[in-house]
C-alpha cells in the first residue's frame, strides 16, 4: 500500500489554483453545491443559516452556492421555511450572511430559484398561488395539474430574477446562480416533456431555450458587467432521473449556444456521478462537454467524496473510478474548473480543511442524519 495515490498527494495545490468568473477571483477550486435546507422560517435566513456557510468558507471552501432561494414571484415556491431572495427582512438576513462568508475568506453566490410546476400545495402565505410552468404539465407527465403561463407570467418571472439579481449585487453577493436544473420551472422549459408550447418559448431546442435566455439577458442587462451569472443545468430531473435535454454535443450545443450568447459568464453542469462520460466516444463529463462547446468555465459536481472508493483512494488503496486522482486529474487537465461538493460537505464542515490539509484519513462517511441539523 503506498502512502497516498499519486494526484491525491498533490491535492493541496491542485485544488489551491484561484479561478475567475468574470470579474470574481474565486481562491481555490473547492464550490459548495446549492442545498435546500429549509431552515429559514418567514423565508429569512438567521443566524445559524449564516454561521453553517460561514463555518464551510473558513475551513476553505472558496465558493458557496447557496440552496435555492426564491424569487420574488408568488408562484416562484411553496414552502415558508425555504429562504426568499424578496423583502426587506429576507435580504437583510442574506446580507449578513454574505458578509460572513466573506469575512471567513470565501466568496458567495445566491442561487435563484422558481420551482414552476412542482409545486403541489403551498403554506401560507403561498398557499393561494398557482402552479405555473410552460403548458400546465408536471415533470412525471401529469397534465392539467396547474397553469400554462401567459405572456404576462413570463415577463413577470422574468422581471423577478432579474430584480433578485440586482438586489444580490446590492447587498454584497460575488455573483448569481439561476436554478435552471432539475426539473424545475427553468429546466420546464428546456425539456420538451414539460414544454408543448406552440409559441415563439416552444418547438425545438433553440426555442425551448428562449425563456431561459431572456432570464440571462435581463440579470446581465441588470446587473455590472464584471458580475459573473452563472447557469445551473442537468440533463436528469426531479421525478425523472433518465431524462435528458440532450443524446448527442450536437443537442446540447443548441442549448448552450443561445445561453452563453445572453451572457452567462460560467456554467454548472449538475450530474449524479462527476465520472460518467456523458455520450459515447469521449471521456468527457457534463461539464467538461459544456466547457468545450462554449468555452465558459464549468463547475462539475455529483458524488464527490460518497463513493466508498473515494475515501479508499485517499487512503491510498489505487484510483478507482470515483476516486480522488480521478476527479483531480481531470480538474488538472482542465476538463472543467471548479468541483462542487454536496452532502460531503453537509455532513462535514471541516472537509475542505482536510482535504487541502492532507488529512484525508479524517473524513468522514456521508450518513443521511447530516440532513436533519444545520451543523
Ligand atoms: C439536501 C439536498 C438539497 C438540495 N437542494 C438543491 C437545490 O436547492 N438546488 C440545486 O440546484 N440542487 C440541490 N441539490 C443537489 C445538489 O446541489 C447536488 O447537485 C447533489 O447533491 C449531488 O452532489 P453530491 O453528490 O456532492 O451531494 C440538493 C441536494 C441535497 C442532498
Amino acid at each position: 500500500m503506498t502512502a497516498t495515490t499519486p494526484a491525491a498527494s498533490r491535492a493541496a495545490e491542485i485544488l489551491s489554483r484561484p479561478i475567475a468568473l468574470n470579474g470574481l477571483t474565486v481562491p481555490n477550486r473547492i464550490a459548495m453545491a446549492p442545498m435546500t435546507r429549509m431552515f429559514s422560517p418567514g423565508g429569512v435566513p438567521g443566524e445559524d443559516v449564516l454561521s453553517y456557510y460561514a463555518r464551510r468558507a473558513a475551513a476553505g471552501v472558496g465558493l458557496i452556492v447557496t440552496e435555492g432561494t426564491y424569487v420574488g414571484h408568488e408562484s416562484a415556491g411553496s414552502s415558508d421555511r425555504v429562504p426568499r431572495f424578496h423583502g426587506e427582512e429576507q435580504l437583510a438576513g442574506w446580507a449578513k450572511v454574505a458578509d460572513a462568508v466573506h469575512a471567513a475568506g470565501g466568496t458567495i453566490v445566491p442561487q435563484l430559484w422558481h420551482i414552476g410546476m412542482v409545486r403541489k400545495q403551498g403554506e401560507p402565505p403561498f398557499a393561494d398561488a398557482p402552479a405555473v410552468g410552460p403548458s400546465g404539465i408536471r415533470v412525471d407527465g401529469t397534465e392539467g395539474a396547474g397553469k400554462a403561463m401567459t405572456q404576462r407570467d413570463l415577463d413577470d418571472v422574468i422581471g423577478a430574477f432579474a430584480e433578485a439579481a440586482a438586489a444580490a449585487e446590492r447587498i454584497g453577493f460575488d455573483g448569481v446562480e439561476l436554478h435552471g436544473a432539475h426539473g424545475y420551472l427553468l429546466d420546464q422549459f428546456l425539456w420538451a416533456g414539460t414544454n408543448r408550447r406552440t409559441d415563439a418559448y416552444g418547438g425545438d431546442a433553440v426555442a425551448r431555450t428562449k425563456f431561459a435566455a431572456e432570464i440571462v439577458a435581463a440579470v446581465r442587462e441588470t446587473v455590472s458587467p464584471d458580475f459573473p451569472v452563472i447557469f445551473r443545468y442537468s440533463q436528469w430531473k426531479q421525478e425523472a432521473y433518465r431524462a435528458r435535454l440532450a443524446q448527442t454535443p450536437q443537442e446540447l450545443e443548441a442549448i448552450l449556444a443561445p445561453l452563453t450568447a445572453a451572457g452567462v459568464d460560467a456554467f454548472h453542469a449538475s450530474t449524479r456521478r462527476y465520472w460518467l462520460p456523458e455520450f459515447d466516444g469521449s471521456d468527457l463529463n457534463l461539464a467538461g462537454w459544456t466547457k468545450k462547446l462554449t468555452g465558459r468555465p464549468t463547475i462539475t459536481v455529483g458524488s464527490v467524496g460518497l463513493d466508498g472508493d473515494f475515501l479508499r483512494a485517499f487512503a491510498g488503496e489505487g484510483a478507482a473510478v470515483g476516486s480522488i486522482d480521478n476527479l483531480l486529474e481531470r480538474l488538472e487537465r482542465d476538463e472543467f474548473d471548479l468541483v462542487a461538493v454536496g452532502r460531503a460537505l453537509l455532513q462535514d464542515p471541516q472537509w475542505a480543511a482536510k482535504v487541502l490539509g492532507n488529512r484525508f484519513e479524517e473524513l468522514q462517511p456521508y450518513d443521511a442524519a447530516a440532513l436533519k441539523t444545520l451543523s
